[in-house]
């Protein structure tokens, strides 16, 4: 059974996640979407917030094969402990290709057999982060199509009261 993670901030999770969890979830028999609990990075929204975003995500968009929850400390321990042997990653430029490198060499020194999966992100999300839809949201603009339609009345109505 091939298990992998899908770990990130997910701050909140877009239509660029919604991309890469797609191909993820073709490719292995199961998916954990983990969103990092670590109050130091300063957050926008709370892990439960996170966490109940994903999960109606999952059930709106039919997923059979992934689930979501959270994790602090360390990512390869977490991948231990649900069984992972993959962590997937999403790429959109060049920029990330450097905090990837980095990320992965820090990950296979932990832990050698856990691989890392990149998924190169459409062209057409390619500027999209999360970081753009808090400030887009905050700003009063329109978030449709970046993010998850479940989430959007929900994401548009907490990003105005957010500023
Ligand atoms: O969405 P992000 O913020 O780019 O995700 C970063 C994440 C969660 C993958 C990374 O910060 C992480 O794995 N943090 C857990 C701590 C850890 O394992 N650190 C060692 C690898 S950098």
């Amino acid at each position: 059974m091939k298990i992998a993670v899908y770990p990130g901030s997910f701050d909140p999770f877009t239509i660029g996640h919604l991309d890469v969890l797609k191909n993820a979830a073709g490719l292995f028999d199961s998916v954990y979407v983990a969103v990092l609990n670590n109050s130091a990075k300063s957050p926008v929204f709370s892990v439960e917030e996170r966490v109940e975003m994903i999960d109606r995500m999952i059930e709106s968009e039919g997923f059979q094969n992934v689930r979501a929850g959270s994790f602090a400390g360390l990512l390869v321990d977490y991948a231990k402990q649900i069984g992972a042997q993959y962590i997937i990653r999403g790429l959109r430029a060049i920029t990330d290709f450097e905090y990837e490198f980095q990320i992965d060499a820090v990950n296979r020194h932990l832990n050698p057999e856990i691989r890392t999966v990149y998924f190169m992100a459409n062209p057409a999300h390619s500027f999209l982060s999360s970081s753009n839809v808090r400030e887009i949201g905050e700003m009063g603009g329109s978030i449709e199509g970046l993010v998850p339609h479940c989430n959007y009345d929900y994401l548009r109505e907490r990003l105005a009261r957010q500023k």
